[in-house]
Formats: structure tokens, C-alpha cells, sequence
């Protein structure tokens, strides 16, 4: 059986001190457990020690994740961060391949597979990031494109526990823009992914790794994605922000 998971991906929002305070704010939400839902928060790099030292003193029922990482160890790579960076500072999760790098810093498949497997040496979890343009959606082409993307950015990871690298299907066009996909929709293609996960890892490797909806998922919407046998979760932006719209989602979950 997969364990649901909600993330929240802070993206670039928050200061320190917002993000200590949003961090507390949720540990206190969440404060009598989540029962079987495991629970992430992705806060941006320089607020990730701040949120670690909150998790710890408040013995918080979240992850930590980061929302972006560099595949080498070390070295002469000017603003980036390293996978044992983020291993030092208690990171256990790290978001890759989201649409906005790819998009806005022009990342490949070919990369986001070099920094899933830079993470897993590391043991830090990946959550994948995958999903379609409008255009591609309205060519009828998504299902195709996102099992592309998802045979590139698997190349070669050997995966041996599967709770430990997680997919998000994001489609580009409901992020941000209040523009859901139905739970239909969702299911269509999360079910596409996990047929071409059986195909690559087998089975029992592929019914244990989680793929996570993501875009415009809100508290008064996520029951029915999760209502469908492909969506484990959800990949949260907005209303991850709130500790109280970003908590009520958990406890959708465990519902
Ligand atoms: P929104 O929930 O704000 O649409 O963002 C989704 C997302 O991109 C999460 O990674």
C-alpha cells in the first residue's frame, strides 16, 4: 500500500523569518500527528536551516525539502547547492524538474536525471517533477509527452525502495492559474505513469512509488483527486503557504 503524501512547494517565497514562522505555524497545526500521511515542506534554499532548526525543536510531524539541487559533489559551481549540502542540514527530500526551472532556466530531462541520482546516493528522496504544456494538452499529445518525460528522467535510476523517489504530475497550464485539471484528468495520466513505471522498474516497484498531483490543489478540491487509484498525493504551491489551508489538506489526506 503507498503512503499518501502532501508537499508543499514554498517556491520562491517567504524570508527567514516568514518561513520560521510559517514553519512553526504548521508544526502547531499538525501538531497531534498525521497519522499515515507523510508530509513535506519545500521552503526556498536559505530558509531551509531555519525550518530544519523548527522541525527539531518542535519535533514537527514534516520533511524537509529542498526545491532544487546541483548534481556534482563540489567545486567551481557559482550558486549552486550541492547534494550533501543539503543532506548536512537535514534535508531528506528535494523537488527536481519542476516546469518552472525547466521553463525558465531551460533544465532537460537529461539533467533532472543526473540530480535524481545525485540525490540518491545521498539518500535524499526526489520528488520528479513532470507535465504538459496547453499545447500539447489541446494536440491531444500529454500522455505521450509526460511518458517521454518520465522514461528520460528514470534513465538508469536503480530504485530498490520505492517509497524513496516519488513522481509529480504537474500540468503546466493549472499551475498557478487556478485552472484545475479534473481528478479525470489527474487520474489519466498519473495511470499512464505508473504503467510505464511498471514497464520500467516492474510491478512491485512501480505499485510502491507515489505520483503526486499537482496545480491549483486547494482544501476544497483535493478529496477528489485523491479519490482516484494513481493520485498518492499532491504537490502544493499556493495554498502551501498557509499553514492553516496547507494543514487542512493533510487532514484530507488522512481521512
Ligand atoms: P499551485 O498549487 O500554486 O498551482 O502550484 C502548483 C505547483 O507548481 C507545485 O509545485
Amino acid at each position: 500500500m503507498r503512503k499518501r503524501m502532501i508537499a508543499g512547494n514554498w517556491k520562491m517565497n517567504k524570508t527567514f523569518s516568514e518561513a520560521v514562522e510559517l514553519a512553526s505555524g504548521l508544526a502547531k497545526e499538525l501538531a497531534d500527528g498525521t497519522g499515515d500521511v507523510d508530509v513535506v515542506v519545500a521552503p526556498p534554499a536559505v530558509d531551509l536551516k531555519g525550518v530544519a532548526e523548527v522541525i527539531e525543536q518542535e519535533q514537527a510531524a514534516f520533511a524537509l525539502s529542498a526545491q532544487n539541487v546541483y548534481w556534482e559533489e563540489s567545486g567551481a559551481y557559482t550558486g549552486e547547492t550541492a547534494p550533501n549540502m543539503l543532506e548536512a542540514i537535514g534535508a531528506t527530500h528535494c523537488i527536481i524538474g519542476h516546469s518552472e526551472r525547466r521553463d525558465y532556466f531551460h533544465e532537460t530531462d537529461e539533467e533532472i536525471n543526473k540530480k535524481a541520482k545525485a540525490l540518491m546516493a545521498h539518500g535524499i528522496v526526489p520528488i520528479s517533477c513532470c507535465g504538459e504544456s496547453l499545447e500539447i494538452r489541446e494536440a491531444g499529445k500529454h500522455v505521450e509527452f509526460v511518458v517521454d518525460q518520465i522514461k528520460k528522467d528514470t534513465e538508469g535510476l536503480e530504485i530498490t525502495d520505492p517509497s524513496k523517489y516519488v513522481i509529480a504530475y504537474e500540468p503546466i497550464w493549472a499551475i498557478g492559474t487556478g485552472k484545475t485539471a479534473t481528478a479525470d484528468d489527474a487520474q489519466e495520466v498519473c495511470g499512464a505513469i505508473r504503467a510505464a513505471l511498471v514497464e520500467i522498474f516492474g510491478q512491485e516497484i512501480a505499485d510502491g512509488i507515489r505520483v503526486l498531483y499537482g496545480g491549483s490543489a486547494k482544501p476544497d478540491n483535493i478529496a477528489g483527486f485523491l479519490e482516484k487509484e494513481d493520485v498518492d498525493g499532491a504537490l502544493v504551491g499556493g495554498a502551501s503557504l498557509k499553514a492553516d489551508s496547507f494543514a487542512d489538506m493533510v487532514r484530507s489526506a488522512m481521512a
